[in-house]
């Protein structure tokens, strides 16, 4: 059976707001459909976190999670072109920890990274797998959903149920779906296994723009199976007050000088725990260092 999930609730869901104002939506985020505001971000009470242009059906902003090389390769034949325990053991847990037990997060990927994840390994347990295709069939499957667009995807995230039972959305990959979500509006974060070293690579990315992403956090370098990487988080820094959605001090931050010190740890409240974790032990190593 086809799970084109998304198509079908988009047009339910565009209906329902058009013929009445009682939406079906989470209630934060009916309010922002409706509200006179040209454009705005909201923030609920948990973090969820959803944007939305007036007139127009609120999404969920995401994270983006990826491992490329310096000239922004990421897969080879149709596989990762190594092989880092580490950075997969990194990938589970950013993907898998939430800020409240009672949620999962939802992992956007598209239909080939789908099919680059073992049989016996998919769907990747708990978190709700989003697989994004435009004409493939996937058997219908606990915690899989297809979709036929990001957009799609992103709107249905931001409705109920899955407003209140998901926790944070991470896109990751591959190549097709991060040349439309890297850099894009929605992004929030980017959370990047830096490969340092040279390795042939079919599949390429975008470079980050670093005018709208600063660097938040980054691990000293490792060196696994002859690969040489390290972790460095990136944060979608909001220049004006429309693109602001951590509130105002977002906008602070861009102001030409570019230290990710002066980035407040409560602005970010959106990322992962383990992520504010390892900055703290990052900072503390470095200024003890000094
Ligand atoms: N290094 C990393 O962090 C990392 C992470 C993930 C993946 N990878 C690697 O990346 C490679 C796969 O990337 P890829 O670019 O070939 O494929 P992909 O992005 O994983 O999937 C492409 C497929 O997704 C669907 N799709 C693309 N854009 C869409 C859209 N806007 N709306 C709906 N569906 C859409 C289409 O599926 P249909 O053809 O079914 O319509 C398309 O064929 C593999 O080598 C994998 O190992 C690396």
């Amino acid at each position: 059976m086809m799970l084109h999930y998304c198509t079908q609730r988009t047009l339910f869901l565009s209906k329902v707001l058009l013929n009445s104002s009682k939406s079906s939506f989470c209630n934060s985020a009916s309010l922002a459909a409706t509200s006179p505001l040209f454009k705005f971000q909201i923030l609920t009470a948990n973090y969820s976190r959803f944007t939305a242009i007036a007139g127009e059906i609120p999404m969920r902003s995401y994270q983006v999670v990826v491992a490329p090389t310096r000239d922004m390769g990421i897969g080879k034949d149709g596989k990762l072109p190594w092989r880092l325990p580490s950075d997969l053991k990194f990938f589970k847990e950013i993907t898998l920890a939430t800020s409240d037990p009672g949620k999962q997060n939802a992992i956007l990927m598209g239909r080939k990274t789908w099919e680059s994840i073992p049989i016996k390994y998919r769907p990747l347990p708990g978190r709700l797998n989003v697989v994004l295709t435009r004409s493939f069939e996937i058997e219908d499957e606990e915690n899989v959903i297809t979709c036929g667009s990001i957009s799609s995807a992103l709107e249905l995230l931001a409705e109920a149920p899955y407003c209140f039972s998901i926790d944070k959305v991470f896109v990751i990959g591959g190549g097709q779906i991060l040349r439309e979500t890297l850099n894009g509006p929605g992004c929030d974060a980017i959370h990047v296994t830096e490969i340092e070293t040279s390795v042939e690579c079919d599949t390429f990315i975008p470079s980050i723009d670093f005018s709208k992403f600063q660097p938040w956090y980054s691990s000293p370098p490792l060196v696994e199976n002859g690969i040489r990487y390290s972790f460095v988080t990136y944060v979608h820094v909001r220049n004006s007050e429309n693109e602001t959605i951590a509130g105002k001090t977002g906008g602070k931050c861009n102001d030409g000088k570019s230290s990710s010190n002066r980035f407040e740890v409560k602005d970010f409240s959106f990322l992962p725990k383990m992520i504010f974790e390892k900055r703290d032990e990052y900072m503390h190593h470095t200024s003890s260092s000094k």
